[in-house]
């Protein structure tokens, strides 16, 4: 895997997003197993929130709008998920293990596939090819407007981790990004709907495991 890709994670997206990946472990019983008793909180503000009110409509659907996205709707989530919020610094919306910002976007629609820019918030076309069809090997990938690919690039992640910690530092990055790009576009009024998988190590950026008999 010296100087290879590793592939994180791949959201797809139709009118907008809401799909969540992420990772925690919990080691302790629930407390009121241990003899304490619960203690009651509050009920979540959510009114006085655009996120938590976009995290109460958060679902899975697997619906799909045929329509292209908006290019504004394209850029509020690719911005989400990996866009320059400090420009000082170029640091992102996400954060990610040692600031490595190792997770590159993919972008695939029917146009084709481009490399998500964050510096320049614009899109770098690679391929004017539809390859929608190798993001999932669920009937709808080949037809949801959008689907975004979150590949972690190893040369930019720290040296002497193992592959299983790679992997984890990875996917939680990615995650972050997905949940980010899931709570974009609720904002307001519109409705959306979205997927997450997970694939394993690649070489190639559109190519997972499962999807190497179609490179
Ligand atoms: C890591 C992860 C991977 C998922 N992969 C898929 C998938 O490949 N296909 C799919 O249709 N849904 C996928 N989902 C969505 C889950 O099926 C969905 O979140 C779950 O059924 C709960 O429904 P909800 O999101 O509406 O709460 C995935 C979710 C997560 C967190």
């Amino acid at each position: 895997m010296n100087g290879g890709r590793l592939m994180a994670a791949f959201g797809r997206v139709a009118s907008s997003a809401f799909v969540l990946l992420g990772a925690a472990c919990v080691s302790a019983k629930p407390a009121d197993a241990q003899g304490a008793p619960a203690r009651a909180l509050p009920a979540p503000a959510i009114d006085g929130s655009h996120v938590l009110h976009a995290l109460q409509q958060r679902h899975t659907s697997r619906d799909f709008s045929p329509e292209p996205l908006e290019p504004q709707l394209l850029a509020d989530l690719l911005w989400a998920a990996n866009g320059v919020n400090r420009p000082a610094t170029g640091q992102r919306t996400t954060p990610s293990a040692h600031d490595w910002r190792s997770i590159d976007v993919y972008v695939f629609d029917a146009g084709g596939v481009a490399l998500f820019d964050p510096d320049r918030q614009a899109l770098r076309p690679l391929l004017a090819k539809d390859l929608r069809r190798l993001t999932g090997v669920q009937g709808f990938a080949a037809t949801a407007p959008l689907s975004l690919l979150f590949v972690a690039d190893e040369r930019r992640m720290g040296k002497g981790l193992d592959e299983e910690t790679r992997l984890l530092q990875a996917a939680v990055s990615a995650g972050a990004m997905i949940q980010s790009v899931c709570s974009a576009p609720s904002e307001g009024s519109r409705s959306g709907r979205g997927r997450t998988s997970i694939a394993g190590p690649c070489t190639r950026p559109w190519a997972s495991r499962r999807s190497r008999r179609f490179s």
